[in-house]
Order: structure tokens, then C-alpha cells, then sequence
């Protein structure tokens, strides 16, 4: 690593680096920007690897510690990695790897959701990876069961690929999505977290 590299990554001016498998980190992009609208942006998008979700995690970490050096070399200041999967398999060996850089990862929100729950039933949807990771299972062991809330997981493999794909009404995905919808109702779930970057950019379309 080269020293004007560490020099630039630190100063004030230098950009705020983000990462995801494809577009779903432009949803935690513009809310950051709305918030800090002065920062200067670099947004790193692996659409050749997308998606991640159905990957093993020695692979999730790789793709992850391949971008973050990119966003590194690029002198960003902190780096967000706006993917629950890629948080829950690489945020501790990126943090270790870069221990004088800021690095902020994601775990679904599963916390407001329990807290806001009257069923004491609630869903997360997410991928494959983010519900088998320990980031989330961590919360649920420390904060969902201790308040006797129920916690089902849910995944389809191609909520990823769809949304990628721009999200056509008439795919089968956004078919079965409703259907989902209805039986969660019909379990007695009264809240569900969006558990993936690309996931809302389907909200208007479940409401
Ligand atoms: N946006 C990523 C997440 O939050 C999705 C992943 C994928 O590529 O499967 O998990």
C-alpha cells in the first residue's frame, strides 16, 4: 500500500467509497447523500459476480476484499459496504485488514421490527448468505428471542436477479413475491425487514 494512498484516504476531502454485488447499494447511497449531501461518492458494483447471495462465504469474502482494496486505492475515507451478505462475510476480516479505515457494514433490521411487532411474529426476507450468517443470527439470539419474538426467514433466489433485472410486473418472481406476502398475513407476521440492499426498490410494489 502506498503512503500517498494512506495520506489521501485521510484527508477530509477524500470520497466516501460504497459496495454491492449490483444496484442494491444505490438505496443506502441515497440516503447518505440526502444526509450528507457535501461528501463526494465512489460507488463499486460487481455485476459480474452479482448475485452473491447463493455463493459459498470464502467466495462472498474474496469479491468483498477484492472491491474494498479497489475502493481503497481510490483514497476513500470510510467505506460502506451496502450488502447485508457481503457484511455478514467479510465486515470482521475487512476491518482487520484495514484496521486505520472506517468500514461500515449492514445487518437487516430485525431490532425495529421486533420492537414494533404486536404478533411477536415477524419475517425477515434476505438472502441465503445474510440469513445463514452470524450477524444476523446474533441478533436474534440477543435481541428477538429474548423478546419472545418469532423470527422466520425467508429467501427466493431471484428477488436478486429481478430487481437487477428492473423489476418486470409480469415475471414470475413478482407473482410468487405476493403470494409470500399473503401467507406471512395469513401466519400472523406483522412486520418484515427488507433484508437486502436491492429489496427496496420493490417496497412501492408490496404496498
Ligand atoms: N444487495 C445484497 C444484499 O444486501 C444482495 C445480494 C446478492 O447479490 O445476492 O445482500
Amino acid at each position: 500500500m502506498a503512503i500517498d494512498t494512506a495520506a489521501s484516504n485521510t484527508a477530509r476531502s477524500a470520497p466516501i467509497g460504497l459496495f454491492d454485488s449490483g444496484v442494491g447499494g444505490l438505496s443506502i447511497y441515497l440516503h447518505l447523500a440526502q444526509q450528507l449531501p457535501n461528501e463526494r461518492y465512489i460507488y463499486y458494483a460487481d455485476t459480474l459476480n452479482v448475485p452473491y447471495g447463493n455463493r459459498d462465504s470464502e467466495d462472498i469474502e474474496a469479491l468483498t476484499l477484492k472491491a474494498i482494496e479497489w475502493l481503497y486505492q481510490q483514497g476513500c475515507k470510510l467505506i460502506v459496504i451496502a450488502c447485508n451478505s457481503a457484511s455478514a462475510y467479510a465486515l470482521d476480516t475487512a476491518r482487520k485488514c484495514y484496521p486505520q479505515l472506517p468500514i461500515v457494514g449492514l445487518v437487516p433490521a430485525l431490532k425495529p421490527a421486533v420492537l414494533a411487532s404486536k404478533s411477536g411474529h415477524v419475517a425477515v426476507l434476505a438472502t441465503k448468505a445474510t440469513l445463514n450468517g452470524s450477524l444476523l443470527n446474533d441478533v436474534i439470539a440477543s435481541f428477538a428471542n429474548p423478546n419472545s419474538t418469532v423470527v422466520t426467514k425467508y429467501f427466493d433466489p431471484q428477488l436478486v436477479p429481478w430487481v437487477e433485472a428492473g423489476m418486470p410486473v409480469e415475471d414470475e418472481t413478482a407473482q410468487r413475491l405476493r403470494q409470500q406476502l399473503q401467507a406471512f398475513a395469513n401466519e400472523g407476521i406483522d412486520q418484515l425487514v427488507l433484508g437486502c440492499t436491492h429489496y427496496p426498490f420493490f417496497k412501492s410494489f408490496l404496498l
